[in-house]
């Protein structure tokens, strides 16, 4: 069974092919690496021993996304990764974020409905709840998300759920919360230019890359002043994937699930877990709060446990375990 994956090349993307390719689907992956880099392709190929087909392309460009189409017939279903996703670049540059999310994920729906492709899983966030009223938080919540990234992801999902309504498509949103870790084959793992979020930066630190972490904020209404999020390893969430592929070949309609553990840890937490996986003290200093933060965001996750059969089984020790190995094994990311 083919599948048709944006975004191929990176973060979590390259978690997932492994999940599907090690339960024999066939992939056809396309990415433009504007964050990203080939070799990430190559090290799926060989943790699994298994091909895939590879598309340099922009979704911006409607022939190009066109040709793949074209040339890839009979795809089952598409697993929509490709997104721009940094919070703080979205708002400074809000039109490079709604062309490249909006009008990327435009031209690939327009594309789907003409080829008679209908079934679809879609990488969306916790960003859309924004600053949610009741932790842990179910999917029906309220959307209203307060960044550019945010709105792109909320819009996205609103034009896929009409386009579902009048294509008769079957869609899983899934709506990640704070994806962690790496492959603990230490081949793939998360490889940003600059670390924005938490643990690829105190990874950094621990590795010396970087001098100290700062800590946003110890005021917060948290237990120990400092925000709490919910992690989710990225392997549990590679697999909710598949699970979601299991889904829609059994059910029809679209479906939201939240993908968390629904157990939070704070930014002091994490920092100590990591001076335990690396075997070293990490050096952080408490800075100010970070604009658009808030104290707690954690996912009631019982929908996909018991819709999706799918439930996160690694914890806090293999999510920093695994970051640390493939922080060590890769220090300069793929580009050793
Ligand atoms: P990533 O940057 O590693 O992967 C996104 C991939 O999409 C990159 O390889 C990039 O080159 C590609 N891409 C971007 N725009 C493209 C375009 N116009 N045409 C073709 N390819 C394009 O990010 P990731 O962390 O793996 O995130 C994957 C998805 O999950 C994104 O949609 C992101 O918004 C979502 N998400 C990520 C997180 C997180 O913290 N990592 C949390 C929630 C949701
Ligand atoms: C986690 C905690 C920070 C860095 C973001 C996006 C969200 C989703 C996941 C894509 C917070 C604190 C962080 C640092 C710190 N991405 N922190 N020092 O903000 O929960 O979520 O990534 O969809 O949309 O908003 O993740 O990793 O940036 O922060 O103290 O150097 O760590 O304040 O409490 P966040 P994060």
């Amino acid at each position: 069974m083919k599948i048709l994956i944006t975004g191929g090349a990176g973060y979590i993307a390259s978690h997932t092919n492994v999940e599907l390719l090690k339960e024999d689907y066939e992939l056809v992956l396309v990415d433009n690496f504007s964050n990203s880099v080939y070799e990430s392709v190559e090290r799926v190929e060989k943790l699994t021993g298994k091909q895939v087909s590879f598309y340099e392309a922009d979704l911006r460009d409607p022939e190009a996304i066109e040709k793949v189409f074209e040339a890839e017939k009979d795809i089952f279903a598409v697993i929509h990764f490709a997104a721009l996703k940094a919070v703080g670049e979205s708002v400074e540059k809000p039109l490079e974020y709604y062309e490249n999310n909006i009008t990327g994920s435009l031209n690939l729906y327009k594309a789907m409905r003409k080829n008679g492709v209908q079934n679809f899983v879609f990488s969306s966030s916790a960003t859309v709840y924004g600053d949610p009223e009741q932790i842990p938080v179910k999917e029906d919540a309220p959307v209203h998300a307060t960044n550019p990234y945010g709105h792109t992801k909320a819009m996205m999902e609103q034009i896929l759920l009409d386009a579902a309504k009048a294509h008769s498509w079957n869609v899983v949103i899934l709506r990640y919360f704070n994806p962690v870790g790496a492959h603990d084959s230490g081949l793939i793992g998360e490889d940003p230019e600059y670390p924005n979020n938490l643990l690829p930066f105190v990874s950094q630190v621990a590795a010396g890359i970087r001098e100290k972490v700062v800590v946003f904020g110890n005021d917060w209404s948290t237990p120990d002043g400092t925000g709490v999020r919910d992690y989710i390893h990225v392997v549990d969430l590679a697999k909710a994937h598949v699970k979601a592929i299991v889904k829609i070949k059994n059910n029809r309609g679209s479906f939201i699930y939240n993908i968390g553990t629904g157990r939070g840890y704070s930014v002091l937490e994490m920092i100590r877990a990591f001076s335990k996986a690396c075997g070293h003290d990490v050096p952080y200093v408490i800075g100010p709060r970070r604009p658009g933060d808030v104290a707690e965001v954690l996912a009631d996750p019982s929908k996909a446990n018991n819709e999706l059969g799918w439930k996160a089984e690694l914890g806090l020790d293999e999510m920093v375990n695994s970051a640390w190995k493939w922080q060590k094994l890769n220090p300069k990311g793929y580009k050793n």
